[in-house]
């Protein structure tokens, strides 16, 4: 027994929850520009999470066994950071790509997502890897469905990325998430389909891949957080909160500032 099972209560209650968390990103879009600070992104995007929306940042003073408490609530991981970049003076410049993830608590439910955002004008390669790791993580959601196996989300990311010529990070992975933010199992980003635990309607996780330009190897800088690629190449993330339906899927994190699923996504009842 690892998953926990939602309800129709416990669905609105996530559908709730991850709207909002989609809804703190489409704050923050006309915000993320050059010169602008990640810690006056975070401070945006807590003043909206606590005054207007009325709900809790699940990251501020997040402190998992062995970590510091997170001081932020958002994570903005630019350019090599591959995850939990701590906001900070940091000022964002022409060129870079950054992502932004934010998990908010309303009513006792998580909502956890996350998008890249192009700083100005970039990279072709640079752009090319933001889209393409959303696709990766669209590989792994149109898999979701009862009786599919987790194994077959993260072989479907795995042999999508690393046909693009990228690597998929294996130190962190998805998870389950409803009144607690990190639930059990853990979602892999790569694996071998038809195994692990089977999908059904009810179950809510996350799918979140980080896809690196270069080697899959990873680094922990000495703030406890802070996570880059040892070989200082580019990454990329999109993170959904999913539902398993009785037909397939439905996303919990979406907004009017989410981008549209890839078009080869079938549209789900
Ligand atoms: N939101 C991240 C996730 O997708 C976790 C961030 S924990 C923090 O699971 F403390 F770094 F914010
Ligand atoms: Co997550
Ligand atoms: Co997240």
């Amino acid at each position: 027994m690892s998953f926990t099972i939602k309800d129709s209560a416990g669905a609105d209650g996530m559908r709730l929850a991850g709207r909002l968390a989609s809804e703190v990103l489409d704050f923050l879009t006309p915000h993320v520009r050059p010169g602008i600070t990640t810690g006056a992104l975070d401070q945006l995007a807590l003043d909206f999470i606590i005054n207007v929306q009325q709900c809790q940042s699940a990251t501020v003073g997040y402190a998992p066994p062995g970590y510091p408490p997170f001081p932020g609530a958002i994570c903005t991981s630019i350019n090599h950071v591959v995850c939990h970049g701590i906001p900070g003076d940091k000022l964002l410049k022409k060129g870079d790509i950054v992502n932004i993830d934010v998990t908010v608590i309303k009513d006792g439910w998580h909502g956890d997502t996350s998008r890249m955002f192009l700083v100005g004008d970039c990279s072709p390669f640079a752009k090319r890897l933001c889209a393409l790791t959303y696709e990766a993580m669209w590989h792994g959601i149109a898999k979701v469905k009862p009786g599919a196996r987790l194994g077959d989300i993260g072989a479907a990311i795995q042999k999508f990325a690393e046909a693009q010529g990228y690597s998929v990070v294996r130190e962190f992975c998805g998870h389950g998430i409803g009144q607690k933010f990190h639930e059990e199992p853990q979602i892999l980003h790569y694996g071998k389909a038809g195994t692990g635990e089977e999908l059904a309607p009810g179950m809510t996780f996350t799918i979140e891949p980080m896809i690196n330009m270069g080697r899959k190897d990873i680094r922990e800088l000495g703030d406890g957080w802070t996570i880059v690629t040892k070989d200082h190449s580019l990454s990329a993330q999109w993170e959904h909160t999913v539902l398993v339906t009785p037909l397939g899927y439905e996303l919990m994190t979406v907004s009017s500032g989410s981008p549209p699923p890839p078009t080869w996504v079938s549209a789900q009842a």
